[in-house]
């Protein structure tokens, strides 16, 4: 089925050009270096679009030669990739595309792929151009479809980084086709203790910091938070107290028996992601899954999906025929 495309301001029907989105003819959102833009840089996820397009490759299997973008997209999707030929997939705040990689190389999906921040330019670098991507640079609020197009939606890592959680999950369910499949994961609560971490200790001022001195920061720590962290680890009381040191969790979310570098890269990485943000809500997975009913989704199903040396809360659902 063909996309149908609307302008989300006004609600009128745009189609694709070459150069851009156009209303009765006129160019309403040009395309630029590869993505159709329907806003600008200068929103709250500014930081994403620096961290992304400085760590381009970081994440992206194909670049990393690691695999960790497929196994966490298999083992939370679960979906089948012949099932997926031909299907139209919308998968939204995509980052510098580890994702949008995944379904471009490993299924036959045609791919709508959504970023707030500049961001997609990292993306267009990783995966364009390609015959079955297209990308915008849109708010999950604001996006370019009309209702109830898509037979997938996807939005891994996004939620949490949202001002309004239960209205993003709402645009999200807008967005599927009765019978098709919202995933998502998040940030969870994970009892009293989610909050008692260096992250909410330290954000309310390092989101606050400029882009490039929060980055000068990180690198200038980075080795010694690595090392200390990883002898906590080793001692057994890296839960305890590894909360406290301000980096990423490395026993928790990080392959082990990386060369050192490409650990200090996604070190750097995943701990500017951790303190850059404007916004960071965990949310329970029993909240997510109400939210998911509310909004018309059915066959609910909430929990924690193991995969690699890592824990995700995901949420998925069908939309009500
Ligand atoms: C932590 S990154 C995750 C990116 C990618 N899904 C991944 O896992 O690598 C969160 C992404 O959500 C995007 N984002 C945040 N708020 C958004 C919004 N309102 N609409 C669309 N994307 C948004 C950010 O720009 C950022 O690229």
């Amino acid at each position: 089925m063909e996309i149908q495309f609307i302008n989300p301001f006004t609600k009128n029907l745009l189609s694709l050009a070459t150069d851009g989105l156009l209303e009765n003819c006129a160019l309403i959102f040009p395309k630029k270096n590869g993505a159709y833009r329907i806003v600008n840089d200068d929103n709250y996820t500014e930081n994403f679009g620096y961290q992304w397009n400085k760590f381009a490759g970081t994440q992206v299997d194909k670049a990393s030669k690691l695999q960790i973008s497929k196994t966490r997209f298999f083992a939370e999707t679960n979906w089948d990739k012949e099932d997926l030929a031909g299907k139209n997939i919308l998968e939204v705040g995509s980052g510098a595309g580890r994702f949008t990689q995944i379904l471009l190389d490993h299924t036959n999906a045609n791919v709508y792929s959504v970023d707030y921040s500049n961001a997609v330019e990292a993306n267009f670098q990783n995966n364009g151009p390609h015959e079955r991507l297209n990308l915008f640079q849109a708010s999950i609020y604001e996006m370019p479809f009309a209702k109830a197009q898509f037979d997938k939606v996807l939005c891994l890592g996004v939620l949490q980084h949202t001002p309004d959680f239960e209205q993003s999950v709402k645009a999200l369910t807008d967005m599927v086709k009765p019978g098709g499949e919202l995933v998502v994961d998040f940030y969870g609560i994970n009892g009293a203790w989610t909050k008692v971490h260096a992250k909410y200790m330290y954000r309310p001022f390092t989101k606050r910091m400029s882009h490039e001195n929060l980055y000068q920061l990180i690198e200038k720590n980075i080795d010694w938070m690595i090392s200390t962290s990883i002898f906590f680890s080793k001692t057994g009381l890296g839960p305890l107290l590894n909360r406290f040191i301000p980096v990423c969790d490395i026993e928790g979310t990080l392959p082990t028996n990386l060369p050192y570098d490409q650990l200090r890269e996604l070190c750097v990485l995943d701990t500017f992601d951790m303190f850059s943000p404007e916004y960071d809500n965990p949310q329970k997975i029993s909240t997510v899954k109400r939210w998911f009913e509310k909004y018309g989704m059915t066959n609910v199903w909430g929990g924690k999906i193991p995969y690699d040396n890592c824990v995700a809360s995901v949420v998925k659902g069908i939309k009500k025929q």
